[in-house]
């Protein structure tokens, strides 16, 4: 299958590494121009070829240095991925240890600079009958699996994304989410991540508390999902291949989410 996605350009939050990274490798083999973003540009983001915007996509002013700075390099956007996501303030507490710092911390990463980077883009996609993909999470259907505020900006964003199908969808823009379960980023492999975090809370040693999660999550697949696998569905979701899908949620989870 061709994806026809060579001419195009995009925007891609999160670059640095994790499943944005392995979005920005796959859009640039399909002859792709990027432009992506995180506070911090990596060697893996430059050697992709990306050209990197260092902002704080938790600000609306890192969200209007990184789409300026894509409108002038680019001379326009096609394709917008809203994957910027977890940050700083997810940690694995419950809702009475969430004060009202860490929900709007939570709220202007994980929802916020979707909603302020979809709005500075979308007189270029609509001129270029572009496509946007948000990157939530399966804790927006299972949110009493994660932290609260979490789960929560992550149904919000979900919301969002039918919404903006809906009401730009007549003037060519496709608007669709990817829903992740568990995927082999720093958030669950890192030292000192998430990960490691919910290992500690529960007593157990990292190592093998990611090797229980296939398992501790029903995966019916009996494996995590990687960066890659994400990457190539947003890649689908993107191109003219899925022109008719709009307003659609992907889960990609090993079968984690029974329900219908
Ligand atoms: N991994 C999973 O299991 C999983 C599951 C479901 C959904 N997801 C979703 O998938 C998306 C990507 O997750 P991931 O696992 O790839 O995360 P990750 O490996 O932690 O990468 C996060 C990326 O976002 C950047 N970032 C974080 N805070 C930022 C900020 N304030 N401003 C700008 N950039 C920032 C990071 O770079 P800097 O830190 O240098 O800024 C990095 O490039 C998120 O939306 C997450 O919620 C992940």
């Amino acid at each position: 299958m061709r994806l026809n996605l060579d001419s195009k350009t995009a925007v891609v939050t999160g670059a640095s590494r994790g499943i944005g990274l392995a979005t920005v490798q796959t859009l640039i083999d399909e002859g792709v121009r990027v432009v992506g973003a995180a506070r911090t540009i990596t060697p893996e983001l430059k050697d992709a070829g990306a050209i990197p915007v260092a902002a704080d996509l938790a600000t609306p002013e890192g969200v209007t240095t990184l789409i300026d700075t894509a409108l002038a390099e680019l001379g326009g956007i096609d394709l917008l991925v809203n994957n910027v996501g977890v940050g700083d303030a997810v940690e694995p507490v419950g809702f009475l240890d969430t004060d009202d710092a860490r929900w709007a911390a939570t709220f202007d990463l994980n929802l916020f600079s979707a909603v302020r980077a979809t709005r500075a883009a979308l007189p270029s996609l609509i001129e270029r009958r572009g496509s946007v993909v948000n990157v939530s999470s399966i804790s927006s259907r299972l949110p009493g699996t994660g932290p609260v505020a979490y789960g929560a900006a992550k149904a919000a964003l979900v919301a969002l994304g039918k919404s903006l199908a809906e009401e730009f969808g007549p003037q060519g823009v496709r608007v669709n989410t990817v829903s992740p379960g568990v995927v082999r980023t720093g958030v669950w492999v890192d030292p000192g991540g998430f990960g490691s975090k919910v290992a500690a809370s529960v007593g157990a040693e990292h190592a093998a508390f990611l090797e229980q999660i296939p398992q501790a999550f029903g995966l019916t697949t009996g494996r995590i999902t990687e960066p890659q696998e994400v990457a190539a569905l947003i890649a689908f979701l993107l191109s003219d291949v899925a022109g008719n899908i709009t307003g659609a949620d992907y889960f990609i989870d090993g079968g984690a989410v029974k329900a219908l």
